[in-house]
């Protein structure tokens, strides 16, 4: 089979290099890629929003399946688009992609459906929205409606920041479109986690837990970013929980997106808050998170694609996904700066050691091929994902294959898996 992977992340590095070890295909492809995927499939030059020439290019070239990585060409509706054509593709349809689309949408659907989440209120009007923060208890979390490049969500400890994160985003259109409406909601406090799952519409598998680091520096200090490291599994997301959400949390939501006509193929993401007051619900993606899936994928046993497979033809409940009985925790090294501004074009050193390695996996980022060399490209360059029996064991091989990589201004995390 040709399999076509559409992104060129570290979470896109992370699914191919999953994919290359299927005995089912015969070759990848993966528009854009990076300098990392290359190794293993033939990189498109598409961006991953160019949705026609997505569609044109799958067609001539006969690929026989594809999986999105990436959240906006969902949202564009690149599933829809693809299966017009009579090809197949991994992800949830524009509709169904709505419930990472619209946090408005998200939560009426949590609500209706009675799925924990943070107490809420959804404006369109900029006034009301004022009016009704100056009246909730601190902090307060105000959301852009719409996708903000994982930037428009703000917590405000104050009244005039509130006021101001509403003006920004409603006002100013500081996320342009995306901040029409706004969602303010209660502060949640306790243990983030994130649950991903495979998803046919009906049958929902959730896969092992991890935790993520969204803060630039050690103890979650600094800037939200995209994600600075992550770890599998999460030392407090115990069976019990893992049974209380598939009853209470992850069937109601594939059952509501079905009710809602909205029924739900693909990965399924779930943001959540563990707090004294039981599991909530902080978020949901329509897709593999980054760096989740460089921790969740090393543990799936057997073949990524036919998991995939079974969702697109509606018999995932005959698929059993098996996991290893292991950990994984991957270390993001990062563009000095990142996630403000950065300089590109620095050569990575070091590279070559982690060729045949078994317990340590070097997934790229932000890389690209500068004649011979490879060079930083983006902000998050490189995820190091050390796996081994036990978390602390995993962390500690992280850290040393990080230790022989280098480039200019280099910056990581020390603490990733310490929580
Ligand atoms: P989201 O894009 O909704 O996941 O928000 C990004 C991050 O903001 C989350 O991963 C949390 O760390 C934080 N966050 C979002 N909503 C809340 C909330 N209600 N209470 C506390 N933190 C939140
Ligand atoms: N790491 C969080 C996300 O992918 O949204």
């Amino acid at each position: 089979m040709k399999v076509l992977v559409i992104g060129g992340g570290g979470r896109e590095h992370a699914i191919v290099w999953k994919l290359s070890q299927s005995k089912k295909i015969s070759k990848i492809y993966c528009a854009p890629g990076n300098a990392g995927i290359e190794e293993l499939a033939e990189c498109v030059n598409i961006k991953a929003t160019d949705i026609e020439a997505l569609v044109d290019f799958a067609y001539n070239e006969q690929i026989n399946f594809t999986i999105v990585g990436m959240d906006d060409p969902l949202m564009l509706g690149v599933v829809d688009k693809f299966e017009e054509k009579g090809l197949k593709i991994f992800g949830p349809n524009k509709k169904a992609a709505l419930i990472e689309g619209s946090k408005a949408f998200a939560k009426e659907l949590m609500k209706k459906y009675n799925i924990p989440t943070a107490n809420y209120e959804v404006f369109t009007d900029y006034k009301a929205a004022i009016e009704y923060a100056n009246n909730q208890k601190l902090p307060i979390v105000v959301k852009a409606d719409g996708l903000a490049l994982g930037k428009g969500v703000i917590i405000c400890n104050t009244y005039k920041e509130a006021e101001e994160a509403i003006y920004e985003i409603m006002e100013n259109k500081k996320f342009g479109e995306a901040g029409n409406k706004i969602v303010i909601e209660e502060f949640l406090t306790g243990h983030e986690v994130s649950v991903l799952s495979f998803c046919d519409g009906d049958t929902i598998i959730p896969m092992v837990s991890a935790q993520d680091h969204k803060r630039a520096l050690d103890n979650d200090k600094g800037l939200n970013t995209g994600g600075m490291g992550t770890f599998s599994p999460s030392r407090i997301y115990t069976k019990e929980i893992n049974d209380y959400c598939m009853e209470k949390i992850f069937k109601p939501t594939l059952k509501a997106m079905k009710e809602e006509g909205r029924p739900f193929t693909g990965i399924l993401f779930f943001g959540l808050m563990i707090t004294e007051d039981g599991v909530k619900v902080l978020e949901y993606n329509a897709r593999f998170g980054d760096p989740e899936a460089q921790v969740v994928l090393p543990r799936l046993k057997g073949d990524l694609l036919e998991i995939l497979e079974a969702c697109v033809d509606k018999r995932l409940h005959e698929v059993k996904v098996e996991w290893e009985d292991n950990a994984a925790v991957c270390v993001i090294l990062a563009s000095g700066g990142y996630p403000l501004s950065y300089k590109k074009g620095y050569p990575i050193k070091g590279l070559d050691k982690f060729k045949d390695s078994k317990d340590i996996i070097v997934f790229h980022a932000g890389t690209a091929k500068k004649e011979d060399e490879i060079v930083t490209n983006g902000g998050r360059v490189l995820g190091v994902t050390g796996i081994a029996k036990t978390l602390d064991e995993a962390i500690k091989i992280a850290y040393k294959g990080v230790e022989d990589i280098n480039f200019e201004k280099m910056h990581y995390r020390r603490d990733i898996g310490i929580k």
